[in-house]
């Protein structure tokens, strides 16, 4: 018998213990042991829910439990999450969790903890929802040496972008929209302004590069400089405008790792992504692209990796399989400084200066300002589009994703 303790009883740790419990049956089968949810740590109540009984305040009940062998942490936040992690694990508990604010700037140090108590440390449900991804990058290609990854990490924005580029909605709009239906964090900042997808990608960065890549070393973006115009002129060449968390293994061992809105061409399978799916897009130079495609948010598809993620603690128990990393350094990752693209560019109305580096690549909107200009450049670095625009206030510059 394997006990279980959920911390945090919000979307994600709900979700958790009704997956636990309408499917314990075939879990218990699939793991040869049976899975009961013990405890439900919050500091609320919950009188109408049927785990009532299960809710307790107190996480020394739990620490000091030996029943407990699983702790489900769905807190979120690098603070208590991060003082109950070590906590359990220190005590001998394996930790599941959906939690990748505390796995992008913690993961390395936790899963070290992880180690020297013989337990495992499993955070598939902190990127893509319920997409497998982390298991895959580390076992399925391992094979591979991974060279790249892009992805649409964050539904809220993906959703957003798509209700502009779709319904014609302001952002403001469509941030609303997506606040109503429940898609975006409770400060939807972390959302909005890329802090979520950074996470995300340092996650996986760290994981397919083997060194931790934290988010302060990754410059991010989001997408609230994107406005209708810039829909329109992208839409006109086919495009669509896209957060994307990228990482790319350069040369020299160093990783260029960022966040920001790109304009993706329609023959890239990633334009094809709407709504709040996500999806990450892996390169091997074995496997060459692969890409993964899901549900990247919500309550059961986030549940259902956490819930596979605890069976793999109950299969594993006395032998946990480490999906892990090496340190960080301040030189390991670098900004997209030197990353050479094409930029989509749009200005109130150019000098000749900028008029020079159009390269024959306008674009064209409908009910477009008086002298506003917008246009597609040949691949360069920022410092060369900055240069060639060196006393130019550009309305809205992107980068566009390159096949
Ligand atoms: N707010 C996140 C998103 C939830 O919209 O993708 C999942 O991490």
């Amino acid at each position: 018998m394997a006990k279980v303790a959920i911390l945090g009883f919000g979307t994600v740790g709900s979700g958790v213990a009704q997956v636990l419990t309408e499917n314990g049956a075939h879990i218990g089968e699939k793991v040869h042991s049976p899975v009961e949810l013990k405890y439900v740590l919050d500091v609320r109540d919950f009188p109408d829910s049927p785990f009532a009984p299960l809710v307790i305040h107190d996480f020394s009940l739990i620490e000091n439990d030996p029943e407990v062998d699983i702790v489900v942490e769905t807190i979120g936040g690098a603070r208590i999450a991060w003082e109950f992690t070590k906590r359990a694990l220190t005590a001998g508990k394996s930790v599941v969790t959906s939690n990748k604010e505390l796995v992008a700037e913690h993961g390395c140090e936790l899963m070290e903890l992880a180690r020297e108590h013989g337990v495992s440390y499993l955070y598939e449900a902190s990127v893509g929802g319920g997409i497998p991804i982390i298991r895959p990058l580390k076992q399925c290609l391992a094979a591979n040496e991974l060279q790249e990854i892009t992805g649409i990490l964050n539904g809220t924005t993906n959703y957003i972008l798509m209700r502009m580029i779709r319904g014609g909605l302001s952002f403001d709009d469509a941030l609303k929209e997506a606040q109503a239906k429940g898609y975006a964090e409770a400060d939807p900042t972390a959302d909005v302004e890329g802090h979520d997808a950074c996470r995300k990608i340092c996650i996986l960065a760290s994981l397919a590069f083997g060194r931790h890549i934290y988010p302060a070393q990754v410059p991010t973006e989001g997408i609230s400089a994107v406005t209708l115009a810039d829909v329109a002129y992208a839409g006109s060449r086919g495009c669509k405008l896209k957060l994307l968390g990228r990482a790319i293994r350069e040369e020299d061992g160093r990783v260029t790792a960022f966040v920001a809105p790109h304009l993706v061409g329609e023959e890239d399978p990633l334009s094809g992504v709407d709504d709040v799916f996500n999806a990450i897009k892996v390169k091997g130079n074995a496997i060459g692209d692969v890409m993964f495609y899901g549900r990247g948010a919500g309550k059961l598809p986030t549940a259902s990796a956490v819930v596979a993620d605890v069976m793999e603690a109950v299969r594993t128990k006395g032998a946990p399989k480490y999906l892990d990393w090496g340190p960080g350094a301040p030189d390991a990752v670098r900004g997209p400084d030197s990353l050479e693209s094409p930029w989509y560019v749009r200005l109130s109305a150019p000098s000749a200066r900028a008029a020079a580096i159009m390269a024959g690549e306008p674009l064209a909107r409908e009910d477009a300002p008086e002298g506003e200009t917008a246009f597609l450049t040949r691949p360069m670095t920022r410092a060369a589009l900055d240069a060639a625009l060196a006393g130019e206030k550009p309305l809205s510059v992107f980068r566009v994703l390159e096949g």
